[in-house]
């Protein structure tokens, strides 16, 4: 075997799923969450969600960490080299490559809406967009701030772009310092800093009680209720099970190549059962206990249940960046909670953009031995550069498009290649022995067969009824504006060259390794 470089590892456990947590705590937990449970059935939206949680969440999650710490022990830290370990077969690596490909594309638009967060941080504190008491008026704030329109608030795209270059710069300087040095310091600053304001916002959310006692019924309780209360006639309409599963695949990062990426600098001797269920726990915890109620509950005590109803169809945009600005107008020092909840968002999804990044870091330093700075250099210049369609295609549903094939679909794809990869071409057996070697808690056997049968089953289902219900019509563009369909079209091929790109930088690196020319 071919001589290694030495590859970073965790300096800690505590820091291993710290890091962890920052991958999966994201943007997701806080916007996307609450929205797709109050579209999707309220409570009745949690029963799928919690059987995904326990059918493909969690046994993903391990399989994931499994995969990557194997794929550190032989030297890859992306999922196109740790495929080629688990099924030498040359078709292997194109499938494990969508492990780097997913991510780097999430990542074009992911960075963009983090550094929304960065600046409606600012505005909160400054009180900038404080005056504006109307719902129109405050989605005209976004879009002026977006670039989409330019009004009496913004005449340009100008403070946009540039939390855009601050978000990207810092996201470059954590990924450059490195796993234990970058990555690792981040998630021990920002997970208790984001755990300590959420619990602050949560509470105070909690507290308002009746903000207007002429609408008694706009309070805390409906808010709760609203996303609680099951409406179990929902609960046969596929609909909520496709939401459900996606929901879990994007706020646990499983099935995009993140978690594996970040396994792979795991120690051997580090447990995967314990660290992958500690991992998903702790995105639980933040996501329903205080994406749950953050939000939505604030959103149903201020607008009532009607217009929290719209805001949610709206999207998660209209929830964050237009109710929420002003209920923060309406309560007492709600510069500063305003202030606290961009900040909540802002670590929230800053970890989670160093994960987005990391996998195509990971192809280049382990698959051509590229140093960290070369690297860091090279992503960043592509990043930077296949961000700005993004950023100026915006209005025409550049990011949309993105976000339903590579963000949705894609993982569903990538989640069922993955399993079956898995479980049946690795095989359950060595794969068990890979969860629970090492493991410090006993991983109920029952998962063996979850893992083997069910996961795949789910997923196949999923997939198909994706490929039924959504794929068609997105295929066809049905909705889509006559002036957008070239930006449509444009995001499509972008997405297929990036994958053709990574496909010819997979297939060099793999020949590196046959020669055992890589260092
Ligand atoms: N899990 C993150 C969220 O909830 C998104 C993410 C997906 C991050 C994939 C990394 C990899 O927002």
């Amino acid at each position: 075997m071919a001589k290694r470089m030495q590859r970073e590892k965790w300096a800690s456990k505590i820091g291993l799923i710290l890091a962890l947590a920052g991958n999966a705590i994201g943007l997701g937990n806080f916007l996307r969450f609450p929205v797709q449970a109050a579209e999707n059935g309220g409570g009745a939206f949690m029963i799928p969600y919690f059987v995904a949680l326990i059918v493909i969440g969690i046994p993903l999650m391990w399989a994931e960490c499994a995969i990557g710490r194997m794929g550190g022990r032989h030297g890859h830290g992306h999922t196109a080299g740790m495929f080629e370990v688990m099924w030498r077969h040359p078709l292997s690596k194109y499938l494990g490559m969508l492990g780097v490909v997913i991510p780097f594309a999430v990542a074009l638009y992911y960075i963009y809406i983090t550094a929304w967060t960065l600046a409606y941080s600012y505005f909160s504190l400054t009180g900038n967009y404080f005056g504006i008491t109307t719902r129109e008026a405050m989605g005209a704030y976004l879009r002026g701030f977006q670039g989409v329109e330019p009004n009496q608030f913004f005449s340009s795209i100008g403070p946009a772009y540039l939390s855009f270059l601050i978000t990207l710069g810092l996201s470059f300087y954590i990924v450059y310092r490195g796993i234990p040095g970058g990555i690792e310091r981040l998630g021990k600053i920002a997970m208790p800093l984001l755990f300590l304001i959420g619990v602050a916002l949560a509470v105070r959310v909690l507290t308002l009680g009746t903000p207007d006692p002429n609408y008694p019924e706009n309070n805390v309780l409906n808010g709760l209720g609203f996303v609680w209360n099951p409406q179990p006639e929902r609960l046969t309409d596929a609909t909520i099970w496709l939401a459900a599963a996606g929901q879990i695949f994007f706020t646990l990062s499983v099935a995009t190549g993140a978690i594996p990426t970040y396994a792979s600098y795991m120690r051997e001797e580090d447990d995967v059962a314990l660290t992958g269920l500690s991992t998903a726990s702790l995105n639980e915890l933040a996501e329903v206990v205080l994406g749950g109620t953050i939000a939505i509950t604030a959103a149903v005590a201020f607008f009532g249940l009607a217009e929290t109803e719209e805001i949610a169809r709206k999207g998660a945009f209209n929830l964050g960046f237009q109710a929420l600005p002003m209920i923060f107008q309406r309560i007492p020092l709600g510069q500063l909670f305003g202030g606290l909840w961009f900040l909540l968002l802002f670590f929230a999804g800053i970890s989670s953009v160093v994960a987005l990044t990391q996998p195509a870091m990971a192809l280049f330093q382990d698959g051509f031995g590229w140093s960290r700075g070369k690297t860091t250099a090279v992503v960043l210049a592509a990043l930077f550069l296949l961000c700005q369609p993004v950023i100026f295609f915006l209005k025409h549903g550049f990011l949309d498009e993105l976000d339903f094939w590579v963000g949705t679909f894609g993982l569903s794809l990538f989640a069922l290649i993955e399993t079956i990869q898995f479980a049946w071409v690795f095989g359950m057996e060595r794969g068990w022995e890979e969860i629970t070697k090492g493991a410090a808690i006993t991983v109920p056997r029952i998962f063996y067969y979850v893992i083997k049968y069910i996961t795949p089953l789910f997923l196949l289902f999923i997939l198909a009824a994706w490929a039924i219900q959504d794929v068609p019509e997105k295929l066809l563009m049905a909705g889509v504006r006559p002036e957008d369909v070239p930006y449509v079209w444009g995001a499509r091929v972008l997405m297929i060259a990036i994958l053709l790109g990574f496909g010819v930088l997979v297939k060099i690196a793999s020949s590196k390794k046959e020669k055992g020319i890589r260092p």
